[in-house]
């Protein structure tokens, strides 16, 4: 089939499944399954700062997709480097074998990072990042003479994807219950989202600290010896946007160094210049152990998740005879050849354009922008920090996240905005290429939206 034949093709399918034919066959992920397939909202095209429909309306998007693209869509760089790579090197084994983007991309990583950093260890996910951050941290211990140090520590409210390792220590029960008993010996610390203390605070909130002292509370149940690590994500995302109090994670570091606890920071969301640094390590000046990120890492482009491993973590493991293998894990596309030639396209992007400090520039705009939405209706909190923000709603009564999910309906039918929702919060994270009039845009169009919200 030459392109121009294929080009119909899409387009009659496009305008197919715009009248909601030919869905049935793809399960949907995280999504109201027959409610979309009988009005479903397409995406085509993307360019920069929008995305297009299948018709041909040109929505903006607030997300970064899903908190990925970063640099905007289809950056010319990226598209070409991925090009070229598959067209030079598909595939290529990254077990007893390697390729040089692989450890060029390691490299390149680790000098984003605080020096206290060592190694990347790749994957395809944000869940499998967490995986393999979690396994890193129980074989350590194993491998230094404490076995004994099994447990796990997350947080209520905690996303950190869909493995059964992401939902045992993540906090969020419709992802857990229907998932069985999940791994045994985990616990979790309370969430710090607090509106009675907190509500329309402007970046970190300065109650909270103390729930950190939670943390030493399980211990003392358990038994600091019997835990391996506790992880979070600085910044909680997925369940809208919960900015860490002042001196909270710092707290969190104090205790697990004190009581030889590895901390992992799940940097999904935060990581690749989010809050206004490469990584939220930076921008809280508080340093985990090992470090979880995905999406941005090649600005969506192609999936990859890493792992970035303190130094004296890898060096643990280089024991034992030298022919033997130290850590039984990896995955086939670890490392993968299109995805580190995404990733290094797209840290090209992030230098050349400064986009890892962009945020930290537009911030007091964004937080501006949108806390001028503070008397329309329903909103019961706003909160912002670097190009992450936050609209909470009142729940409608008997109907939680009913509010918030009209909104995101309207925002893209009737205003040409691509929001996220969770619960009764509209969470937005927009490509860090974002001018300042495309801010004042997303709050005017979020404005139009709430003030005809019932
Ligand atoms: C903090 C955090 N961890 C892990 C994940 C899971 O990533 P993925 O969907 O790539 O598996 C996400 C996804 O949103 C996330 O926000």
């Amino acid at each position: 089939m030459n392109d121009f034949a294929r080009a119909q093709d899409l387009a009659q399918d496009s305008s197919q499944h715009a009248r909601g034919e030919g869905l049935e066959a793809f399960w949907m992920p995280f999504t109201a399954n027959r409610h979309f397939k009988a009005a479903p909202r397409l995406l085509a095209r993307a360019e920069g700062m929008h995305y297009w429909t299948p018709e041909g309306r040109r929505i903006l998007d607030g997300t970064a997709g899903l908190w990925c693209s970063n640099a905007g869509h289809c950056r010319t760089p990226i598209v070409e480097a991925i090009q070229r790579q598959a067209a030079t090197l598909d595939f290529a084994p990254t077990f007893q074998m390697g390729h040089p983007l692989a450890f060029e991309l390691a490299n390149r990583l680790i000098e984003l990072l605080p020096s206290d950093f060592g190694q990347v260890f790749f994957c395809n996910s944000g869940s499998e990042a967490v995986d393999s951050a979690l396994k890193i941290a129980l074989a350590y211990h194993r491998m230094r003479g404490e076995g004994q140090r099994t447990r796990l520590i997350g947080r209520e409210r905690g996303y950190h994807g869909v493995g059964f390792g992401g939902i045992s220590v993540g906090g969020i029960p419709g992802n857990r219950k229907h998932f069985g008993a999940l791994l045994p010996g985990v616990d979790h610390l309370p969430h710090t989202h607090n509106l009675e203390h907190n509500a329309f605070s402007e970046g970190q909130p300065q109650w909270g600290a103390h729930l950190a002292d939670e943390l030493e509370k399980i211990l003392t149940l358990h038994d600091p010896s019997t835990v391996a690590a506790v992880i979070v994500e600085p910044v909680a995302g997925s369940t809208g946007v919960l900015i860490p109090p002042v001196g909270y994670l710092q707290r969190l570091r104090d205790i697990t160094s004190k009581h030889g606890i590895l901390l992992i920071f799940d940097e999904v969301i935060t990581g690749f210049g989010r809050l206004g640094s490469p990584f939220a390590i930076q921008h809280f000046g508080v340093t985990p152990d090992l470090v979880t990120v995905a999406k941005g890492i090649t600005n969506g482009a192609v999936p990859m998740g890493a792992v970035f491993a303190r130094k004296g973590l890898y060096e643990a493991f280089m024991q034992g005879p030298e022919k033997s293998i130290e850590l039984f894990h990896g995955y086939t596309y670890s490392g993968h050849p299109l995805a580190c030639a995404a990733a290094l396209a797209t840290l090209d992007v992030y230098r050349d354009e400064g986009l890892l400090g962009r945020a930290a520039e537009l911030a007091a705009h964004w937080q501006q922008a949108l806390h001028s939405l503070r008397d329309c209706p329903h909103v019961i909190d706003i909160r912002t920090i670097g190009l992450v923000g936050a609209v909470e709603l009142a729940p409608r009564a008997g109907a939680p996240g009913a509010r918030a999910f009209d909104a995101f309906i309207s925002a893209f039918h009737d205003h040409d905005l691509l929001i996220r929702v969770t619960g009764d919060i509209i969470a937005m994270s927009p490509p860090l290429i974002i001018s300042a009039s495309q801010i004042d845009e997303i709050a005017e169009r979020l404005r139009c939206v709430l003030s005809t919200l019932a």
